[in-house]
């Protein structure tokens, strides 16, 4: 059975785009058709600047919109990256595999690292070793796939080399991963700013729609949302880039096609309307399931406690192959130890 790994940093409020771009995909198709695995990679949300109270707040609110969207614990795994020591045991060993070339080369490092500066900020090394964190979360579970919005396509791409890399070195180890990409909405873009990817970590903004924003609350950014130059309503990347977003963002909620969608809307406005009532219809059951789970955290804990341990016993024997694969003594068994006495 293909296995399927993949994951949300929490490092912001889930947003349409995480949902959109991922999530939603993850429950409808990916745990019904694979032996999924899906985690709240919690490492990762301490790259930058960070608050240890809203990271314990955030990945405990990842884990409940997960459930909410869908993620059924009978039929996947959901669990919390700190809990599973392998992924920081993998880590390093790929690090000896990867080279800072190949970090220095990754887009998201380059833009997140130019804005910290910006800022006045220092950027932590964790940010450039970022990527060789994400390839161990993959490579550990021997996933086949994973699935990916289109800003996560070159770390998978990295996991991938890393994997053929440390197979040609040192013995067939590791399954090499393939990104699965959405047919629609693969970058949903910022509604104030249609040529950056609305992404939780930025500022909250009004160009930002998240997962738990009231239906009024929805409504105002869609139709705030800054269109193009131009009376009519094409499908255009390049030359319309706002109108193109709602006509992504609309399909991917009626599971329609942007560009028959386009044509059927006559003005901006009516485009708008139509997106901002489509989010909200496929925001309204996520809402609903998130509150009954806030009234449960028990049943939250206990869906990541079982997670856990079943990602555990997963991982670890791939870890373990990869570190005598690479050289290192395993540690003497209790029963030598025993007769040593
Ligand atoms: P993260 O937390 O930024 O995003 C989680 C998922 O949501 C997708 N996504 C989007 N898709 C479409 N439009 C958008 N505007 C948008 N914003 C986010 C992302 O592509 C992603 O699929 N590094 C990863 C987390 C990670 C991971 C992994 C993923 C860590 N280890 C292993 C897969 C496998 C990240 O920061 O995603």
């Amino acid at each position: 059975m293909t296995r399927v790994f993949s994951g949300i940093k929490p490092t912001g409020h889930l947003t349409l785009g995480n949902y959109l771009g991922a999530m939603r995909q993850w429950a409808a198709v990916d745990q019904h058709q694979a032996d999924a695995v899906f985690c709240i990679v919690d490492l990762h949300g301490m790259t930058v600047d960070h608050d240890p109270a809203r990271l314990r707040r955030l990945t405990r609110q990842g884990a409940t919109l997960l459930l909410a969207a869908g993620l059924d614990p009978e039929l996947c795994t959901v669990f919390v990256q700190s809990h599973v020591d392998e992924h920081a045991r993998l880590s390093y060993v790929l690090e000896c595999v990867a080279t800072d070339g190949e970090m220095r080369r990754m887009f998201q490092y380059k833009e997140k690292a130019a804005r910290e500066r910006v800022r006045g900020g220092s950027v932590r090394l964790s940010l450039l070793t970022y990527p060789v964190l994400m390839a161990a979360d993959i490579l550990a579970y021997g996933a086949d796939e994973v699935p990916v919005g289109d800003d996560q396509a070159q770390h998978v791409e990295l996991a991938r080399d890393l994997a053929v890399r440390f197979n040609q070195r040192y013995g067939h180890t590791f399954v090499v991963p393939k990104a699965t990409l959405p047919r629609v909405a693969a970058r949903v873009m910022n509604l104030q700013e249609p040529t950056s990817k609305m992404g939780k970590s930025d500022d909250s903004g009004p160009g930002i729609v998240y997962l738990l924003d009231e239906p009024d609350v929805v409504r105002k950014k869609v139709m705030r949302a800054v269109t193009d130059s131009g009376r009519e309503v094409v499908y255009d990347r390049e030359g319309r880039p706002g109108v193109t977003n709602l006509l992504e963002i609309l399909a991917a909620c009626t599971g329609g096609n942007p560009e028959s969608l386009a044509d059927v809307h006559q003005s901006y406005g009516a485009l708008k309307k139509d997106t901002a009532e489509a989010v909200v219809e496929v925001l309204r059951p996520v809402q609903a399931r998130h509150k009954e789970l806030c009234a449960d955290p028990g049943y939250v804990e206990e869906v990541l406690r079982h997670g856990a341990e079943k990602a555990r016993a997963m991982a670890r024997p791939t870890v373990d192959t990869a570190y005598r694969a690479i050289g290192l003594l395993p540690p003497v068994a209790e029963p030598a130890l025993n007769a040593a006495r």
